[in-house]
């Protein structure tokens, strides 16, 4: 078993086992890269206040997200094809997350089928939705989410049209992978992964192949989102399915304090601040950095959680020092996944709450309900002055 200190390790063995196609689809940001990049140095240039001689003793890092009690308010994000970095990869993934006691977001674009990760696990889990032309197929998406018992639905707003990555078109990103010499040749060194891949029949986006029609190219994420994705959602079609859904509804994707007013106004319980972890609008600002405006607009109507640039349990506590009130991982977990499967996103999980544990215990804080500005050293231009 190997010596496992920080993600950056899960990440180097990730890249290690996994296909070249699939680490390069987590680790890939859109066009240049600029705000994939903002993601985390921005993260960086908030240093922390060190406090000493306060009584550490007793610490806690739960809390609770949407009303649901978390060890940590830390979630998993929804990863499309996650069950590609590992087979079986969704519900590896949830299995880690729920002995940990913290949410796991199943993606619209998963391998493994809702009813699949459902019959799997013992504890509710998350659904995402990505709105597909096909009517019929949303109706039933929903209904299949609330027969699976899953406890929140988290609609993403920010991908009616995909965001380019560079390394998918040239690596011809697809599930599964398609044998090419180049992928062959890369496939051959990656036997571990081949071998689990072989022993599983979930190979294909299970949420939607067999239930949606209208796509030339089953395979390809790319063809599906063009071919199939509705790009006319608008703010009265997420009011319709707010309506559709008898539990929480977190709206993930918004940028702008203008969206975060309409998020509350069409009902949704959250919002999850967030650039797609940089994968869509190339030259949009972080998350961290947009986060005080939109705090200033609805921070008093609604939760407001962030995702893009998490990696550490210190990005954690920047995040909730800054006003977040829950934070999510995508790459974090997927390169434990990548790394050692299910244990590997266990691992993950353990890396950022020790962190999340001590920078707190060293900032002088026991508990992550009393993190604040305080605790953080923000430098004075952090926002930005943008006309
Ligand atoms: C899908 O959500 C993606 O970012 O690839």
């Amino acid at each position: 078993m190997p010596v496992i200190t920080c993600i950056e390790d899960l990440k180097r063995l990730h890249r290690r086992r996994t296909p070249r196609m699939f680490y390069d689809y987590a680790e890939s940001g859109s066009w240049t890269e600029q705000t994939f990049r903002d993601n985390s140095t921005d993260f960086e240039k908030i240093r922390l206040r060190q406090r000493v001689a306060v009584d550490m003793a007793g610490r806690s890092t739960a809390g609770t997200m949407i009303g649901q009690d978390v060890a940590m308010p830390v979630a998993l994000a929804p990863v499309g094809m996650t069950g590609m970095q590992r087979a079986d990869g969704e519900i590896k993934a949830a299995r880690a997350a729920e002995k940990f006691g913290v949410p796991f977001t199943l993606s619209t674009m998963s391998i493994c089928s809702i009813e699949d990760v459902a019959a799997h696990t013992e504890k509710p889990f998350w659904f995402q939705v990505y709105t597909l032309k096909d009517d019929d197929f949303m109706k039933r998406l929903f209904a299949r989410a609330k027969a699976a018992n899953c406890s929140a639905l988290v609609i993403t707003v920010d991908l009616q049209v995909m965001g380019q990555r560079h390394k998918d078109i040239k690596n011809g990103l697809s599930a599964p992978p398609k044998l090419t010499l180049a992928s062959m040749l890369d496939l051959a060194t990656k036997i571990g992964w081949g071998l689990e891949m072989l022993g599983t029949r979930r190979r294909f986006f299970g949420n939607i192949v067999g239930h949606a029609r209208g796509v030339s190219d089953p395979s390809s994420l790319s063809t599906w989102i063009a071919e199939a994705f509705d790009p006319s959602l608008d703010w009265d079609r997420i009011r319709e399915f707010r309506s559709w859904w008898d539990g929480p509804v977190i709206l993930k994707g918004i940028l702008d304090a203008e969206d975060a007013r309409r998020a509350a106004e069409v009902g949704a319980d959250a919002i999850v601040v967030s650039n797609h972890g940089g994968r869509q609008l190339d030259g949009a600002l972080s998350s961290i950095r947009v986060l005080p405006s939109i705090l200033d607009a609805v921070g008093d109507r609604i939760e407001v959680h962030l995702d893009s640039g998490i990696r550490t349990g210190q990005d954690v506590l920047k995040a909730l020092a800054m006003g977040a009130k829950a934070t999510y991982v995508g790459r974090a977990f997927v390169n434990g996944l990548g790394a050692m499967g299910e244990a590997g996103v266990t691992r993950a999980l353990e890396v950022i709450h020790r962190e999340l544990d001590t920078s707190m215990a060293l900032c002088g804080e026991r508990d992550v309900a009393d993190l604040g500005r305080h605790n953080l050293l923000v430098p004075r231009d952090f926002e930005g002055d943008w006309a």
